[in-house]
């Protein structure tokens, strides 16, 4: 009997497919990054994939863009040399690439090619968790293609002579795919408005909690949902991996010397996110547009901490957080820091009230955030149920004069009234 030509190994995992990851550098991009930290993430966000084997990286300084080839001549070989070398399958384009520059580089260096976009929606598809999180993901990833499809039917055209009246082929195709496209996103769409109506009834429901809801908010990798778990002993995933929490999670907890509250975390930020996903996630983030207090918590000791903060500030900005929101910036993993470093932060803590410094893993600033919010809280507002008698006339005319009465019903021994008020009125009235 002939020897089998390859052998499984059951203890193998899935096969790992070997990526090279490369960032351009474009002179006089007016939006140009620091490479190298641009670069360590764009390798994180890589290695969030499943099954990828980063094996190398490079920095691509370029003064002028290829409109057919992103890169030039030269540069084209010398990567295609080293891809070639190390057999690389995939490379990660940290950037937008046309669909042109797609499919020539794709041809040129005999790989698969992904763009930012594209792997930012690649790993939101692997994450999500939720009905609604699948649907928006597939949703925003068939925009996405949809766009590349206008985009390379243009290219198409103008080398036709920008007549687009002259049906061939490729338009046939190209307009079979977008109808295609299209017919599948009202699928997608009339889906989600189901779920979303589901969704919209939890949350009716929970507007009934009275509890103050506070949103964890912050660039992804920041340590949310490790401060989550520490604040309210849950379990929830934490990785050091981009993107490790992509469907809010919610938990209700007692504040040291505070109120109960409901703790939300949610999706991490990133730069550059693709728009079709700030559109996707706008509803998965409800949560945090109706918060009363958001800490947007952040990794001081990362290298472009401001940059970072800058991105999510204008994320909140553009879902329409309100800006009357209370928000705390949580200046989290201060025990990365040098002891000088640190001491700055905290004294920096100090002066600022808007400001606290922590470290989710020591545990240290924990204490102060939480009588910090728990302050915070005074002024927010609740729901309540009271129960008046008819003799308590005094209280109920009190209450009506505060405009905190949501509604009203009569019954035989009096009123049951439904209040919406801060932690100041409701002790004003139980000194009453
Ligand atoms: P996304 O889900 O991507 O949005 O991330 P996240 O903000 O929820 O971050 P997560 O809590 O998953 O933490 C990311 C990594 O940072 C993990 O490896 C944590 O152990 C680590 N980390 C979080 N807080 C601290 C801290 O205070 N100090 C140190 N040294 N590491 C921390």
């Amino acid at each position: 009997m002939s020897k089998p030509d390859f052998q499984i190994d059951e203890t193998d995992g899935p096969a790992q497919t070997r990526a090279w990851v490369l960032h351009p550098d474009i002179k006089n991009d007016n939006d140009r990054r620091e490479p190298i930290p641009a670069l360590a993430e764009a390798i994180a966000l890589a290695e969030a994939l499943p099954n990828i084997e980063v094996v190398g990286s490079a920095i691509v300084p370029l003064r002028t863009l290829s409109a057919g080839f992103l890169f030039g001549k030269g540069k084209i070989e010398e990567i295609r040399q080293t891809l070639h070398d190390e057999e690389i399958e995939l490379v990660l384009v940290d950037g937008s690439v046309t669909p042109v520059q797609q499919r020539n580089l794709e041809k040129a260096w005999d790989v698969k090619l992904l763009d930012r976009t594209a792997l930012i929606l690649e790993i939101f598809s692997d994450r999500a968790a939720t009905r609604e999180g699948v649907l928006q993901v597939e949703m925003a990833a068939l925009n996405y293609q949809r766009t590349r499809l206008v985009r390379a039917w243009t290219h198409l055209e103008r080398q036709r002579g920008g007549l687009g009246f002259v049906g061939g082929p490729g338009e046939t195709q190209i307009e079979s795919d977008r109808r295609a496209i299209d017919e599948q996103l009202v699928r997608l769409r009339r889906q989600l408005e189901k779920v979303v109506k589901t969704r919209a009834l939890h949350r009716a429901a929970r507007a009934k909690i009275p509890f103050p809801i506070v949103a964890l908010v912050g660039y992804t990798n920041a340590g949310k949902s490790t401060l989550f778990n520490k604040l309210t002993g849950a379990d929830v995933l934490v990785k050091d991996m981009l993107f490790a929490t992509l469907d809010p999670t919610m938990r209700s907890l007692e504040l040291l010397d505070g109120p109960e509250i409901i703790l939300s975390d949610t999706v991490g930020f990133i730069s550059d996110l693709p728009t079709e996903l700030v559109a996707a996630f706008r509803a998965t983030l409800e949560e945090v547009l109706a918060a009363d207090i958001i800490l947007h918590v952040r990794d001081i000791s990362h290298a472009e901490t401001e940059e970072q903060a800058r991105n999510v500030r204008d994320i909140l900005t553009s879902l329409g957080v309100p800006s009357e929101t209370r928000t705390f910036e949580v200046w989290n993993k201060i025990d990365l820091l040098g002891p000088a470093a640190a001491d700055a932060v905290r004294e920096r803590s100090l002066r600022d009230d808007a400001v606290l410094a922590i470290s989710s893993l020591t545990g240290e600033g924990l204490e102060l955030l939480q009588t910090t919010v728990a302050e915070a809280l005074q002024g927010a507002l609740r729901t309540a149920e009271l129960s008046l008698t008819f003799a308590e006339g005094r209280k109920r005319a009190w209450l009506f004069a505060q405009e905190v009465v949501l509604s009203e019903t009569q019954t035989e021994d009096g009123f049951e009234l439904e209040v919406r008020w801060s932690a100041d009125v409701e002790a004003a009235y139980q000194r009453l």
